[in-house]
C-alpha cells in the first residue's frame, strides 16, 4: 500500500480511531484523542487517552493502541492514525513517538483533525515516524 495522504487504505484506520476516541476519558483536558495502528496481519488495534486525577497517571491514545496490540500478540505495524479535535491536526507526544519507534523504525502516520459538531474530518497531515522522531534511540542500541 502506498499510504500517501489520500490513500483509501487510511479509511478503516480513521474510522477505528474516531470510534475509540468517543470512549476517551479526558475530564481534565477535555482533549479527546483516538489512535489506531495497522498491524501486519491486517488487523487494527486502537486506543484512547485515559486521564487521571493524579495527572501523571494519564496515558495517551497512541500508547494505549500500541499496548492493546502487543497485549493481543501484535508487534509489527505498518501505519498509524491519530485523531484529535481541530482546527489543525495534533501530533503525537514525544513519549508516544518513542513507544512507536520501539517496534518500527519508520511508519506512515496520518494526523486527522475531527469536527465533533459536524462529525467529519476537518484536515489531515501526513507525517512519518522518522520525520517526527529523527535520530531515535532504538532497541538495536541495547539488544544483540
Ligand atoms: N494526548 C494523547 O492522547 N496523545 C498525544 O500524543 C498528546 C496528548 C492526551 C493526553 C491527555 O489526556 C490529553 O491529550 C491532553 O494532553
Amino acid at each position: 500500500m502506498a499510504f500517501d495522504e489520500n490513500d483509501p487504505a487510511w479509511a478503516p484506520l480513521i474510522a477505528a480511531a474516531v470510534a475509540v476516541r468517543a470512549r476517551a476519558y479526558a475530564p481534565y483536558s477535555n482533549y479527546l484523542v483516538g489512535a489506531a495502528v495497522l498491524c501486519d496481519d491486517g488487523s487494527i488495534a486502537s486506543g484512547c487517552n485515559v486521564e487521571n486525577a493524579s495527572y501523571g497517571g494519564t496515558i495517551c491514545a497512541e500508547r494505549n493502541a500500541v499496548w492493546h496490540a502487543v497485549a493481543t500478540g501484535r508487534r509489527r505495524f505498518s501505519a498509524c492514525v491519530v485523531v484529535t479535535r481541530g482546527p489543525a491536526p495534533g501530533a503525537p507526544c514525544g513519549m508516544c513517538r518513542q513507544v512507536l519507534v520501539e517496534f518500527e523504525a519508520d511508519l506512515p502516520i496520518l494526523l486527522v483533525a475531527w469536527d465533533d459538531a459536524a462529525g467529519r474530518e476537518l484536515a489531515r497531515r501526513h507525517a512519518s515516524l522518522s520525520g517526527l522522531l529523527p535520530e531515535a534511540f532504538r532497541p538495536s542500541a541495547l539488544l544483540p
